[in-house]
């Protein structure tokens, strides 16, 4: 069970989303027209803490698809089945420093540069252990499912139209397949891929999901050991390297925590033992991530000083919360 955490943090949320709604920069995906006709106006923010303390505002219950931020727990799924060095033999996890969909791999092994790019998370998908394509998306589902801590389901509009216009993701699956990189098979495994990709969730979801990484791997909704912590600190750290594409490293010097976002403009980031966050703000910069999600990031992180790098003294939100209780 969630349970409210105290009227400060809530207040702050809401206080960061009044005065971001000015901010109307950036466009939306324009891909398919599930993303183009898409509400331009909604924001909604979550923060869930490994203890299950729960805060929202906004349109924190609307919901959205996942899109790249399933990346994350795909690649949970794969440490799961193939542990570190194995994951490591398929996909590396250098920032490429291009941007999402960049058809490069890397010189001499023909892996992608990471998982959080297209090509390293449709090699992730593919290595999830399965006898058939369909197993193997109800294993990414049940991963996705267990970090909400609720049934996710998909939106087949969605998952129709970017099947539809997968051509890129399609060559590079080829392309990997050509360099040997991706052993299965090209249509089936795309659609594993696009399938996750299609799976609705909301803000206050996405918190829930990325408090089961801050939390080690437990859910803090059912209490479930999704995964050991071991795995939920590498995602967490190829979140922190590659999370943010080709901007990773300005999220990472500004806001400080592993974070992943998604052309449906949702953004998860968490810190261990600290909390998981997840904002929805359709409109993208050119990078493909949030302008509205990524500034309150910016502003929470700095009210709460919950940086990765920050003096242990310095951190406000462990105060915050402690304060509050007394
Ligand atoms: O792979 C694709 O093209 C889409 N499903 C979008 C993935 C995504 O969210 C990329 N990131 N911002």
């Amino acid at each position: 069970m969630l349970h409210d955490l105290p009227s400060v943090v809530t207040d702050e949320l809401q206080r960061v989303h009044d005065e971001l709604v000015q901010v109307n920069e950036g466009g939306l995906a324009d891909y398919i027209p599930p993303l183009s006709e898409v509400d331009p106006t909604l924001f909604g923010l979550a923060i869930c803490t490994p203890d299950g303390g729960f805060a929202a505002a906004g349109d924190h219950d609307v919901a959205f698809t996942l899109q790249s931020i399933s990346k994350c727990f795909t690649l949970a799924l794969a440490l799961v089945d193939h542990g570190l060095e194995g994951v490591l033999d398929r996909v590396g996890v250098e920032p490429s420093g291009e941007s999402y969909n960049a058809v490069s791999l890397e010189e001499g092994t023909g892996r992608p540069d990471n998982p959080m790019i297209n090509a390293g998370a449709i090699v992730t998908c593919s290595l999830v252990e399965a006898s058939s394509s369909a197993e193997r998306f109800d294993r990414v589902l049940g991963m996705l499912s267990s970090c909400a801590g609720r049934e996710l389901d998909v939106d087949e509009n969605v998952f129709e139209q970017e099947l539809a216009t997968a051509d890129r993701n399609r060559a590079l699956a080829y392309f990997m397949r050509s360099a040997g990189s991706l052993t299965t098979d090209v249509d089936e495994t795309l659609e594993v891929y696009l399938r996750q990709c299609a799976v609705l969730v909301t803000a206050g979801d996405l918190a829930v999901m990325a408090a089961t990484l801050a939390g080690g791997g437990r859910n803090p909704l059912t209490n479930e050991q999704v995964f050991s912590s071991t795995v939920a600190r590498h995602v967490l750290t190829i979140m922190a390297t590659c999370g943010m594409y080709d901007a990773s490293g300005q999220w990472l010097l500004r806001v400080g925590s592993p974070a992943k976002s998604g052309v449906s403009g949702g953004i998860i980031t968490a810190s261990p033992a600290q909390f998981g966050l997840g904002l929805y703000r359709p409109l993208l910069d050119d990078r493909g991530n949030s302008v509205r999600a990524v500034r309150a990031c910016e502003q929470l992180a700095e009210r709460f000083t919950w940086h990765a790098l920050a003096q242990p003294d310095d951190r406000q939100l462990p105060a915050v919360l402690d304060e509050a209780a007394d």
